[in-house]
């Protein structure tokens, strides 16, 4: 081991899939089955010590200031013990993690969570990763958070089963386009089905999964060109396709996997209406009822104030291109 202080802190933002992953070519060691392009957000932060700490004989583990459940600290300890092996290191861990999302976010915080995990764990352990490697190791946990390792545009391609070093990578960096993302938190919907669950879920029963592996390569190829492009009207199109093909594979998976709630289809509404008065603005979902809309900048205060009209519609706010993951040792 080189010589280090056993401490390090990380920042990673949050990022939102405009060509959604959904679907894993190898779940042991988590591995998507289709391609996926994503904006790294700012504002969205996850901030995370770690601590080796040669007095413990358990990992502890703190997420926003209370003590993590049992499923939240096998995660953790998972990317700890992938740590640990790599670095040659017996020691258990302090681990303190906090969530700087706007007020009652009510947004999965995984990707960013896992990433600046990975990136304070290798730090405090004194490994220095590649980014690629980093983003490899966030990958392991979660695979939305391997693209949380790189700032701006980002793509993490499929894999094929035991692809163990699968990772990111940038594809333009935060200052390429500077879009807005929109984001209106509904009202909450039905309980959440975790993404793992609900891949797995969809890959088992439904009998439109196979059609969404098939076609999610051509929205990811779409979505790459009109980023290059700058054009967001080719972006949109596929980008919504993308989010309505992964839910219609949820939805029809047995017993279904609804995560909309009647707000979620009043905000696409609204966001079809705003389109019919000329204004390009395109919606994505995820794994829950909130509705995302991705615009120009000079639209973004449009889009937010007819968004927070719109029924069910909690609160809104606006976030632009983030950066990548920084490490403090
Ligand atoms: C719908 O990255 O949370 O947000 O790898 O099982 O941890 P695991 O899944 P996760 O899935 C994200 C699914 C999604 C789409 C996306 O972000 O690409």
């Amino acid at each position: 081991m080189t010589e280090t202080s056993l401490h390090a802190r990380a920042r990673a933002c949050a990022n939102i899939a405009l060509a959604k992953y959904w679907g894993k070519a190898d779940l042991k060691h988590n591995v998507p089955a289709v391609p996926s392009i994503s904006l790294t957000l700012d504002q969205l932060v996850t901030e995370t010590e770690v601590l080796f700490d040669p007095s413990l004989d358990e990992d502890l583990v703190r997420l926003d200031g209370r003590r993590a459940n049992e499923q939240e600290t096998r995660r953790v300890v998972e990317m700890l013990d992938r740590v640990r092996r790599e670095a040659k290191l017996g020691l258990r861990a302090r681990v303190s993690s906090r969530n700087h999302f706007p007020t009652a976010a009510g947004l999965a915080s995984s990707a960013s969570g896992f990433a600046a995990l990975a990136g304070a764990a290798c730090g405090a352990a004194g490994l220095k990763p590649s980014p690629k490697a980093l983003s490899a190791m966030a990958r392991a946990s979660s695979a939305s958070a391997a693209r949380s390792i790189f700032g701006g545009f980002v793509e993490l391609p499929a894999g094929k089963k035991g692809d163990r070093d699968l990772s990111a990578r940038q594809i333009a960096t935060e200052s390429h386009w500077n879009l807005r993302l929109v984001v209106a938190l509904t009202e909450p919907g039905p309980k959440d089905v975790g993404s793992t669950e609900g891949m797995e879920r969809s890959r088992k029963t439904s009998p439109y999964y196979d059609a969404w592996i098939e076609q999610a390569p051509r929205w990811a190829r779409a979505v790459k060109r009109g980023i290059r492009d700058r054009d967001l009207d080719a972006l949109g199109v596929a980008m919504e396709q993308s989010t309505l093909a992964f839910h219609c594979s949820a939805i029809t998976a047995q017993p279904p996997i609804f995560y909309w709630a009647p707000a979620t289809l009043a905000a696409l509404q609204t966001v079809r209406g705003l389109r019919a008065q000329g204004v390009s603005v395109w919606a994505t979902m995820d794994a829950g009822p909130h509705v995302k809309a991705l615009c120009e900048r000079d639209d973004a205060a449009r889009v937010r104030q007819a968004l927070e009209r719109t029924e069910g519609v909690r609160r809104t706010w606006v976030a632009k291109p983030g950066p990548g993951i920084e490490v403090y040792s």
